[in-house]
């Protein structure tokens, strides 16, 4: 896909700020730190538009990317860290329930999981709540350059039975060093978003 456009409209912290435009959306969630950031400034070719690297767990809200005037890419903020209190992490278990329950806008999500390590116990809470609201998913190994090659289909397979992969749900590596992936990333994404 040649991006044209792609800016951040709005960080919503709360449902009521999610944009009303009806357009299709795709979102993308992972652990913190395992690369979501850096994919999406990858797939649209804009170096710096999200941020990356920046401390988790310090702001909580999706970040709306418009982008060629027809989807939005959401940035999800990382699970599993530790900084946040009890508290706000309910309130905003509260939001992304609500978020990933009621979207009609929302087509799949892309989770990502870090490609060098075995999925974890919060990557795999996440999977089957996803397919417990019956989303589509695409899943995205990150960091693949970090993988010698002649272990990419183990590692590959290790996620697939973790996850108890369904099999209509796509997996695949990537990685935004290389841009190894960036190709087949889109594709899947196109397709969840027009098809
Ligand atoms: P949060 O916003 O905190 O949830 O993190 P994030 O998932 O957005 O991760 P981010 O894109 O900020 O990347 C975290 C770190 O991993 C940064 O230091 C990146 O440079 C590095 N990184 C991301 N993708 C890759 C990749 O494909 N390969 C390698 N080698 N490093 C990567
Ligand atoms: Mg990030």
């Amino acid at each position: 896909m040649k991006v044209t456009q792609a800016e951040l409209t709005i960080s919503a912290a709360r449902p009521d700020q999610f944009p009303k435009n009806p357009a299709p959306e795709i979102a993308l969630s992972g652990r913190s730190n395992v690369g979501k950031s850096s994919l999406i400034n990858t797939l649209l070719a804009r170096k710096g538009l999200a941020r990356t690297s920046q401390r988790p767990g310090k702001t909580q809200t999706l970040n709306y990317y418009w982008i060629n005037d027809r989807f939005h890419f959401v940035d999800v903020p990382g699970y599993g860290y530790a900084k946040v209190s009890k508290k706000e992490r309910e309130a905003w278990g509260r939001v992304m329930e609500t978020y990933f329950q009621e979207r009609e806008q929302l087509k799949a999500v892309v989770q990502l999981i870090d490609a060098r390590h075995d999925p974890t116990e919060d990557d795999i809470m996440m999977y089957d709540w996803l397919k417990h609201h019956e989303l589509p998913v695409i899943v995205i190994g990150t960091k693949a350059d970090k993988v010698p090659k002649n272990k990419w289909d183990t590692h590959k397979k290790k996620i697939r039975e973790a996850l108890e992969l369904e099999e209509e749900d796509p997996l695949l590596l990537f990685s935004s060093e290389t841009g190894y992936g960036k190709d087949k990333a889109w594709s899947h994404i196109q397709r969840a978003l027009f098809d």
